[in-house]
């Protein structure tokens, strides 16, 4: 299948948003379940971690980067970010939306996750990896509940992790010293842990090291598929929305930081290379 990374005109791609490079892994699953659609992907990386920041400065960070990809002429934009999502999402649809433009619409990645996790855990113990910032919001542990009342949650902030991937570190030796002590606290909450939930969309990018750490039998659930599934429903649910959007099949980049570094990381991650714009948010 062709996708174009280069062609510059666009009518209403789909926004993809995302402090940093994490959300590429979420983009990956959207691009592979709707293949004709546009594509515009912005990560902050001159700000990223969002995780240790407050409330209200992830909100004005999110408000901003949801404000330039609108002005792209993104009909609907996904928080790619679960630190967006859980401090900045609510705020944006109740708040900002209805005075910026009522027919477009942003989504996060918790709520989706959340509908469908408690169908993979037999044991009904399930574990949350994320920044501080997600778990400090208790996002999960209060949309599990309202989902699946038998679930208990456990939820371990993996502070460092983040950066780690952000600098490319996450490839090297020392990505073990940062993700062992993380997995450690989290399971010696709970022996029957027999799910455990990436709750960061950067974290995927440190599966092969913390599939190595942890016993096979627990199974480790990343994000994309769930949330890409989830944008295929909704927009069947939404036609008005799934009409508005073009199918040219391309695919831009944007990023706050340094475009040279972003090209290359997000190249390695998406195996072929790719070329990004600086985005002024
Ligand atoms: N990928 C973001 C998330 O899912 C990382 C947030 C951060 O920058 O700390 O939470």
């Amino acid at each position: 299948m062709f996708r174009s990374f280069f062609v510059m005109s666009f009518q209403s791609p789909i926004g993809v948003f995302d402090s940093g490079l994490g959300g590429l892994t979420v983009l990956k699953e959207m691009v592979k379940h709707l293949p004709d659609h546009d594509f515009i992907y912005l990560g902050d990386n001159a700000r990223a971690p969002y995780g240790p920041r407050d409330f209200d400065t992830v909100y004005q960070y999110t408000l901003q980067a949801v404000q330039w990809l609108f002005d792209q002429g993104c009909p609907l934009v996904i928080l790619a970010c679960n630190t967006a999502s859980a401090k900045a999402l609510r705020t944006i649809q109740q708040k900002n939306l209805p005075l910026m433009d009522p027919s477009k619409r942003v989504l996060g990645v918790i709520r989706p996750t959340t509908e469908v996790i408690g169908d993979y855990t037999e044991t009904n113990h399930i574990g949350i990896l994320g920044t501080k910032g997600t778990v400090e919001s208790c996002s999960y542990v209060i949309e599990i509940q309202k989902s699946f009342p038998d679930v208990t949650v456990y939820q371990q902030a993996c502070p460092t992790w983040v950066e780690l991937v952000e600098s490319g570190e996450h490839l090297t030796p020392k990505a073990e010293e940062h993700v062992k002590p993380c997995l450690d606290a989290l399971l010696g909450q709970c022996e029957g842990i027999d799910t455990i939930l990436l709750g960061c969309t950067h974290y995927p990018l440190l599966l092969p090291v913390i599939r190595q750490l942890v016993n096979p039998a627990i199974q480790i659930i990343s994000q994309g598929e769930i949330v890409a599934e989830s944008l295929v429903f909704y927009l069947k649910r939404h036609p008005e929305m799934a009409g508005r959007l073009s199918k040219g099949k391309t695919l831009r980049f944007f990023t706050t930081g340094d475009v040279e570094q972003f090209g290359h990381a997000a190249g390695i991650f998406w195996g072929e290379a790719v070329s990004a714009g600086k985005a002024a948010l």
